[in-house]
Order: structure tokens, then C-alpha cells, then sequence
């Protein structure tokens, strides 16, 4: 879910690590709380942490930063899983993550060890996650939330967080186009870079099939140029997003947001792959109760990738989401047309299973750009050409143009527009098995999307500012 900041962590963690931190060296004395321990800065090798089962705290730190604005912990995760993670404490935000492909479980035990490597075991001894490779005698939280396993006698990190990130870059945080993709927390979205370009990308059948449906391609780089070296991307302190080029680290583009040249260089910075694909940058000023956004790369709700779900149709400028086939129309975004689809059609034509149709007029796709297409094309061609391909999900025919667009993933929300010659193919996947334990689960998967979006209202409801929606 989108809001990850709890309130509950910020008050127990930071009770723990900031005041204390601060009481202790401010006035030589300790917190009753935490009497005559000193916050935890380093880990040597055979350091163990156990996860008490089911404890109440949603996080639970075991490392400090010596800023003490960040800590290393168990960290609870949706209803009851538990992951590892950096945690800028003043607003229990985590700004990594170890995401391992199995989460552990909250309310079992789990530990934490470090032996040359990091490694998170959940209850029956189970490894969950490890810093492959590495082989270090310390591991240190940096002040800029950086997580490092190293030798003593050198300085160059063996591990770092900051070459694994999760959802979110940082100040100081090199994003290359050999490092892992940003994935959303909900694992839907990723931000890759190309070599002269950085993209967004839907994430479908487990990342086999990754369209882009957002690209920026740095202003100043000659990606023609073979010799010219690939870019990189970090936050800057005075409020942007700059792409250098790998080496020299001559800046070819930047993405400014709306504090630039604000002086704003004393807050703190983050950038982040929403759970609704959505990229935006934050900061958190001294004194702030809240995170507030100064970027975001996709300004208008519609152009989002799937602000209406499966098979949704979104109205610019009206907050309210339709569906392709006419069957419902909600208020606000709760996406409920159509269950996900999680398997290519295909697999299902070898299956037998095959597809019914929906055709749609006054429809375009936001990122059509993005969209393999063919020109001169009649709209009954274009959809011939997508009926008779079974990798092929839809086709849109911009009628003027004879542009022929080409949806080769599941059908996602498409966006109205007032033109009747735009005109829209759909394919929807027939369920499979017996008919009555297709309509059972297809009410039940619109019942959880239902509750999914009610829970995800309430939870932004209750949020305060940097939670809001920003449409
Ligand atoms: C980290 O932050 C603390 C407190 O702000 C400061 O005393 C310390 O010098 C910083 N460490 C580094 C390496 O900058
Ligand atoms: C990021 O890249 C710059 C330029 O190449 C380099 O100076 C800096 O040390 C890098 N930062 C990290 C954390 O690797
Ligand atoms: C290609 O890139 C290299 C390295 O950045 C540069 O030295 C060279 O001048 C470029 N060539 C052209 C034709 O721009
Ligand atoms: C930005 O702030 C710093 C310290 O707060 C100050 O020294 C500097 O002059 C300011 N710069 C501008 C351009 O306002
Ligand atoms: C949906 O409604 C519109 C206008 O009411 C109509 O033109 C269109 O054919 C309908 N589509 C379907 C799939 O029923
Ligand atoms: C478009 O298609 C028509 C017939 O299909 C053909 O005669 C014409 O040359 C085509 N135009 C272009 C620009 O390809
Ligand atoms: C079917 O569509 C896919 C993806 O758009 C394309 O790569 C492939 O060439 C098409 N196959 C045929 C037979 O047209």
C-alpha cells in the first residue's frame, strides 16, 4: 500500500534512537528508557538479532546511523510480514528495503546475523535474504542512510545497500543502468535506465514482459554516439534529479523540481516509484511532520498506467473511472472492472480457452509513443491484425491518422477522448474451468479489489501530507 509511514514507528523508534542520541550527548546524560546503553552504530562479525514473535512495535531497530535519523531493523510489512530495512526514523519511512522474494512472517521468530555477510532467517531456520558475495568485518549504517558491509583496512564498501535499491534513490545515491531496476512496493512498476534514457515500465507475467509507458531521454547525451558512455542518475541537494555520463560525470540532462533554487540544500531528499507508477520526488526540512513532493514525472492523473484498473476507461479532468465494456461506472478510482490478468493469451489458446471481444469508441492510450504500431491502416485491419496474433491484447485505431496501436500485454486503462473515429479491439480472456467457479471467482477478485481500494482510502484518509493523493 502507498502509505508505508507509520506513525507508531516514528514515535517508538525515535523515542529509542533520536532522543536518546541527542539527550546522551547533549547533556551527558541517558534516557531512563534506555539507561546506560549507547545506540548501536557498528556490527562486528558474530552479531545476532532476534526478531521477537509478533512484537508490537512495527519496526524494530537494531543498527544506527550516528546521525541517529536512520536505523537498521525488522521492519513489519502490510498485515503481518517482516523484512529488513533502513528506516529514516523521523518519519519511519523505509528507504530500503532488503525485499526478498519470500517475505518472512511477523508473528514467528526470525534473526538477523552478520558473519562476513548479512543474512535474515526467518523461523525454521530458513534463509530469507543475504548480502551475496560479500565478505566484510563491519557493517555500518552511513549518516546518508547508506548500508555498508567492509573491511576495516579498506575504505571501498564490499556491500551497499545503495547498489540494491528498493523503491527509492537518496541524496548521494548513484542510480546506474547496472543497478537493479526501482520496483514499486507493490511490485507493478519499475524505473529502468537505458543508455541515454531513463523509462518507467509495467511489470507483467513477473517481469517477462515490461512496457514502458514513460520515458526520458537526456536532453544533452548523442546516444548515436557509440563511444559516448552510458548516463547515471542522482538526486542533488538543491532540489533535482541530474543525468551525468558514466566517467567523466558530465551532466547531460536535469528533471528540476519545483523547490529548485529554493535552497532548500538542508532537508532531506528522496525519490520514489509510487505504488500507482507514479515517480515523484520528496523532502523532509527540519522540523517537517510530513513529507511534501516537489516532483512528479506524471502530472495528470489519466496518463497514469492504470489509475482505473483493468479495463478501465478514465476521463481526463473528471475523477471518476468507467469501464471498457459499459458495466460500471465508479466514482473515484477504484479500480474493480477486471481482475488482473497474471497470464499471457497464449497459454490459454493452447488451453482452448480463447477470448470474448469489446469494442470501445472515443478511446486512446496515454502512452501511445510507447506502443509498437502500424501506419495506413483501415480500423478493421488493425484489428484483424491483433485478432489473428494471440501475443496481442488490443488494438486502437486513431481513424485521421491511420495509426494502427498495438497493446501486446494485458489490457490496462485506456483514456477517453472525444473523437469518435478513435476506436478501440479488446480482447478478455474467458475464464477457465466450470462456469459457476468462474463467476464465483470473479466476484470474489471484485469484492477484494473493492475492499483493497476502500482500505487503500481509508489509509490515505487517516495519513497525514505526504501520504495525500496529488490529483
Ligand atoms: C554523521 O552525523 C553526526 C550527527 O549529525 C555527525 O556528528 C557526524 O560527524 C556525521 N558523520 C559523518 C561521517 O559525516
Ligand atoms: C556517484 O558517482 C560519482 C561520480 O561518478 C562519484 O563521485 C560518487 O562517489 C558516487 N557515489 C557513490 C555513493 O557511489
Ligand atoms: C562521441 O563521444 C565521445 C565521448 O563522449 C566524444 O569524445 C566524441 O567527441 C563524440 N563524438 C561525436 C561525433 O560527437
Ligand atoms: C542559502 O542558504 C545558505 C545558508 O542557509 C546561505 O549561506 C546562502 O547564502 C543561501 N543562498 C541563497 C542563494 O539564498
Ligand atoms: C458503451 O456505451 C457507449 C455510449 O453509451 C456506446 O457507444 C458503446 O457502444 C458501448 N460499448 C459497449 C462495449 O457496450
Ligand atoms: C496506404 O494503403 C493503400 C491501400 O491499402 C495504398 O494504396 C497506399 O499506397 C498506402 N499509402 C502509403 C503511404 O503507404
Ligand atoms: C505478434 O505480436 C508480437 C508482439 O506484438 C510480434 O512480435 C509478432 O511478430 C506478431 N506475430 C505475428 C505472426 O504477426
Amino acid at each position: 500500500m502507498k502509505c508505508r509511514g507509520d506513525p507508531a514507528i516514528a514515535a517508538a523508534a525515535a523515542a529509542i534512537g533520536v532522543l536518546c542520541v541527542a539527550s546522551a550527548v547533549l547533556l551527558g546524560l541517558v534516557d531512563g528508557a534506555t539507561e546506560g546503553e549507547e545506540p548501536t552504530t557498528q556490527l562486528l562479525n558474530g552479531f545476532t538479532a532476534a526478531h521477537a514473535a509478533g512484537a508490537p512495535a512495527p519496526f524494530q531497530p537494531v543498527l544506527y546511523a550516528p546521525s541517529g535519523a536512520f536505523a537498521l531493523g525488522f521492519l513489519r510489512v502490510g498485515a503481518g510480514s517482516l523484512d529488513l530495512a533502513v528506516v529514516h526514523l523521523p518519519s519511519s519511512f523505509p528507504v530500503w528495503r532488503a525485499t526478498p522474494a519470500r517475505l518472512g512472517d511477523w508473528s514467528r521468530p526470525a534473526t538477523l546475523t552478520f558473519d562476513g555477510g548479512l543474512e535474515l532467517t526467518g523461523h525454521n531456520g530458513g534463509m530469507l535474504w543475504q548480502t551475496l558475495g560479500a565478505v566484510g568485518d563491519v557493517v555500518v549504517l552511513l549518516n546518508s542512510s547508506n548500508l555498508v558491509v567492509r573491511r576495516f583496512e579498506k575504505t571501498l564498501p564490499e556491500w551497499e545497500s545503495f547498489r540494491h535499491p528498493s523503491d527509492t534513490l537518496v541524496l548521494g545515491q548513484n542510480f546506474t543502468a547496472s543497478s537493479p531496476p526501482l520496483v514499486s512496493a507493490n511490485r507493478r512498476f519499475a524505473l529502468r535506465l537505458g543508455k541515454a534514457y531513463m523509462a518507467l515500465h509495467m511489470e507483467f507475467y513477473g517481469g517477462q514482459t515490461a512496457p514502458a509507458y514513460w520515458r526520458h531521454t537526456a536532453l544533452m547525451a548523442q546516444p548515436e554516439n557509440a563511444t559516448e558512455p552510458p548516463v547515471y542518475g542522482s538526486l542533488d541537494a538543491r532540489g533535482f534529479f541530474g543525468l551525468y555520463l558514466e566517467g567523466g560525470g558530465q551532466r547531460v540532462d536535469v528533471l528540476s523540481f519545483d523547490t529548485f533554487a529554493q535552497n532548500l540544500t538542508a532537508a532531506f531528499r528522496r525519490m520514489t516509484l509510487d505504488d500507482d507508477g507514479n515517480l515523484r520526488a520528496y523532502y523532509w526540512a527540519s522540523g517537517s511532520k510530513a513529507w511534501a513532493s516537489d516532483y512528479r514525472a506524471i502530472s495528470e492523473r489519466c496518463d497514469l498506467p492504470t489509475p482505473c484498473g483493468a479495463y478501465g476507461l478514465c476521463v481526463p479532468r473528471k475523477a471518476e473511472c468507467q469501464c471498457l465494456d459499459n458495466s460500471t461506472s465508479t466514482a473515484g478510482a477504484a479500480p474493480s472492472c477486471h481482475a488482473e490478468e497474471t497470464a499471457d493469451l497464449c497459454a490459454g489458446n493452447q488451453l482452448g480457452l480463447g477470448f470474448d471481444v469489446v469494442r470501445r469508441k472515443r478511446v486512446s492510450v496515454a502512452y501511445k509513443e510507447e506502443l509498437p504500431f502500424e501506419t495506413n491502416r483501415t480500423a478493421e485491419e488493425c484489428e484483424a491484425v491483433c485478432a489473428g496474433n494471440c501475443s496481442c491484447w488490443g488494438a486502437v485505431h486513431s481513424g485521421a491518422s491511420g495509426y494502427c496501436y498495438l497493446i501486446d500485454f494485458p489490457v490496462e486503462t485506456l483514456v477517453y477522448e472525444a473523437d469518435d473515429r478513435k476506436v478501440g479491439y479488446f480482447k478478455v480472456k474467458k475464464p477457465p474451468a466450470r462456469p459457476g467457479d468462474a463467476l464465483a471467482s470473479a466476484v470474489l477478485s471484485l469484492v477484494l479489489v473493492g475492499l483493497a481500494a476502500a482500505g487503500a482510502c481509508i489509509g490515505l484518509g487517516l495519513q497525514t501530507g505526504g501520504c495525500k493523493r496529488l490529483f
